[in-house]
């Protein structure tokens, strides 16, 4: 597939108008891979809250015409057990993966295993860092592993593990592998052992998967986006947004959950709630702190993205404990991309990158990743930004 793509430089003698974004000479044909809500079909096992975290029709559309913006061709495939055939029939340069799968304990790497055992090109996280970000456990361990600051934790797989005496009450207790707060109200807060192992037992039990029990974190709560990779520069559409290690620095965005219908937790109900209805929390972006505090938080969140491998975009949570330290959550390696109302897109609005913008950066840092996009020629970035290019990228950024 690569060897029949020509870059934009290669048909110079053509009469074109010159670009200022690196570009593919002819456009893609662009499958976006998705779960729908009311269209993909729920385990009938599955938890009452089960497919909460698909997305509706309307994000499809949405995602579908900014990449259309840009010249491309883009359609939908359900991401379903047609998926294989309908791949193979539709043929796509590239896929723009959403999908959040359907179940088992990887569901999200799911699409990109499939992917990558078909040879399809496929924007965001590869197959690990969607596997390991689905499941919080995992993650913390990688985390803890790296250094970075997590809350203390211990999982429980049947409910009836000895309790780890070094954890601290209040706990906080949720299921290891959802997301959009489910299995998560002002319930997951437990106050004593047997708090905790009637709360883990009903997680293990409606959710057929382990419980995370980790150290309730009573601080203010923070989102940051992160954007970018080490060569991204070479290959943005906007590369004056990229901070010179390949990161765009987005603003934080803090979750007020005092008035939240799920008090003091960004919990389901409060999650599937619009700006405006009774309950929601607050949203500010920027977060109001001080700039310190935003650009440590934004440098957490890189490297909380970086350690676990996630590719080009993802949305790490963050709580403060009682002393006001950040203590990194979850990742989110395949965060929400609903126009407006996704806080991905509300960060990225308020830097300045409009919806399309945001889309077309993701499409396009993955398409690089495969060899579609012609690196940006070296004389157009500054000597500062390929100083702090990692070692590896030297021969390239030199060439
Ligand atoms: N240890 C904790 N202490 C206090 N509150 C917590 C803790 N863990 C989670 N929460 C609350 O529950 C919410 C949901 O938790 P978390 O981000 O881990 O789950 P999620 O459902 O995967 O989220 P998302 O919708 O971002 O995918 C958090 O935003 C926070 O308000
Ligand atoms: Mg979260």
């Amino acid at each position: 597939m690569e060897a029949e793509i020509k870059f934009e430089q290669e048909l110079a003698e053509e009469d074109k108008p010159p670009s200022i974004f690196p570009r593919p000479a002819k456009s893609w044909r662009v499958a976006v891979i998705a779960n729908v809500k009311g269209e993909t079909a729920i385990p009938i096992d599955g938890p009452a809250d089960a497919g909460a975290e698909f997305d509706r029709r309307e994000t499809i559309d949405a995602i579908r015409a900014a990449i259309a913006s840009d010249g491309h061709t883009a359609f939908f495939l359900p991401a379903d057990e047609h998926l294989p055939y309908a791949l193979r029939d539709a043929q796509p340069d590239i896929c723009f993966n959403i999908a959040e799968g359907i179940r088992g304990d990887g569901r999200e790497a799911q699409v990109p295993a499939l992917l990558e055992l078909l040879g399809i090109p496929y924007t965001a996280s590869r197959v690990l860092a969607n596997a390991v970000g689905l499941d919080k456990t995992m993650t913390k361990r990688v985390w803890r592993d790296a250094g970075l600051p997590t809350a203390s934790f211990q999982e429980f797989a049947t409910g009836a593990e000895p309790l780890d005496p070094f954890l601290r009450f209040p706990l906080f207790v949720k299921p290891a592998r959802e997301g959009t707060g489910m299995g998560m109200d002002d319930s997951s807060i437990v106050r004593n052992e047997t708090e905790l192992r009637r709360r883990a037992a009903w997680v293990i039990e409606n959710y057929s998967q382990p419980a995370l029990a980790e150290e309730y974190l009573p601080g203010r709560e923070f989102t940051v986006g992160v954007l970018g990779r080490a060569d991204a520069q070479l290959y943005a559409r906007r590369p004056g947004l990229y901070s010179a290690d390949g990161f765009i620095r987005l603003p934080v965005l803090e979750v007020d959950n005092g008035q939240s219908i799920t008090p003091g937790v960004y919990g389901h109900a409060a999650k599937t709630l619009h700006t405006g209805d009774t309950g929601v929390p607050g949203f500010l972006c920027p977060a109001p702190i001080s700039m310190k505090f935003a650009s440590e938080l934004q440098e957490l969140a890189i490297r909380a993205h970086t350690v676990l491998g996630a590719q080009d975009v993802s949305r790490v949570d963050v709580r403060l404990d009682a002393e006001g330290n950040p203590r990194l959550l979850e990742i989110n390696t395949l965060p929400g991309l609903t126009p407006g109302f996704s806080d991905l897109c509300v960060i990225a609005n308020a830097t300045g990158l409009r919806y399309e913008d945001l889309i077309l950066e993701i499409l396009h840092l993955g398409a690089s990743r495969f060899g579609m996009l012609k690196p940006k020629p070296v004389m157009e970035i500054s000597p500062m930004r390929l100083q702090h290019r990692s070692p590896a990228l030297a021969p390239l950024a030199l060439r």
